[in-house]
Order: structure tokens, then sequence, then C-alpha cells
């Protein structure tokens, strides 16, 4: 009887790790957007001309053009926005050929997204 409860705690032990291993590879580090209402015009506009839109507009490269927000929008919502900018596998990496954007900017960008993507 003793054996059998050893077993079954030594299991259940080993499910509750594995399960929690997971979880920490799985998620990345979690912001905290709450009262960061960023706009599109004064904080998200001037990042996409400083460091997207010599590619991303007439025509736009990869079928976005970021000199229209509803473009920015739209990568937005489909997650292609976040998932380039935070080189995160199966996206290209953004901005091409540079260096990766530093974690604040990407944060910004973030929240406004969370945040509703104001104007
Ligand atoms: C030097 C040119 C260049 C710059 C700068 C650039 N891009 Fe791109 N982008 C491209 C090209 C070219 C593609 C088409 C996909 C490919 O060939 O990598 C693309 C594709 C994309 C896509 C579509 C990805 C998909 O999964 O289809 C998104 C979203 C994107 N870029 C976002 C951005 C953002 C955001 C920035 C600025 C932070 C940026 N890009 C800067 C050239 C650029």
């Amino acid at each position: 009887m003793k054996k059998i409860v050893l077993v079954t705690i030594g299991v259940a032990t080993l499910l509750a790790c594995k399960t929690t291993k997971k979880q920490v590879a799985k998620s990345e580090p979690v912001i905290d957007c709450n009262g960061k209402n960023f706009s599109y015009n004064t904080d998200i506009k001037p990042l996409f001309e400083k460091y997207c839109n010599r590619c991303h507009s007439d025509g736009g490269a990869g079928g976005y053009d970021f000199t229209f927000m509803d473009d920015i929008r739209k990568a937005g919502r489909n997650g292609d926005l976040l998932g380039t900018v935070k080189w995160k596998r199966g996206y290209p990496k953004m901005p091409r050929r540079a260096a990766r954007l530093d974690s604040t900017t990407v944060a910004k960008i973030e929240c406004w997204i969370v945040n509703g993507m104001k104007e």
C-alpha cells in the first residue's frame, strides 16, 4: 500500500514538473500595458517612418504599405506585426537586414495593439 502511494506521488510530481516546464518555455515575458495608452499619431507613426517605411510604402513590401494606418492595424490584428518585430519563428525578421528594435520600442507597439490600436 505504501508503495502505491509513493508511486502515485512520484508520478504526480513528475507530471506537475513537466507541465510547469512547458508553460515556462512557451510563455514570453509578460508586459503590463495597463494605462499605457499610446496613440498612432504621436507614438506609432514615427516608428514606422523611421524603421519600416523605406520598404513598406508605395505598394509595400510583403503586401504591407505602412503609410496607411489600415495596413498597420491589419498586421496588428493578424499577428504579423508582433511576429516580425519580435523575430518570432515563422516570420521574416523586421526591420529587414537591420538591428532588432529595442525592447522599449517593441513594448510600445505591443501595448498600442493590446489597448485597441487607437488613433
Ligand atoms: C529593407 C527593407 C525593409 C524594411 C526596412 C522593413 N521591411 Fe518588412 N518586409 C520587407 C520585405 C522585402 C518583406 C517581404 C517578406 C520577405 O521577403 O522577407 C517584408 C515583409 C513584412 C511583413 C509581412 C510578414 C509576413 O509574414 O508576411 C511585415 C508584417 C513586415 N515586413 C513588417 C515590417 C516592420 C514592422 C518594419 C519596421 C520595424 C519593417 N517590416 C521593415 C522589407 C522590409
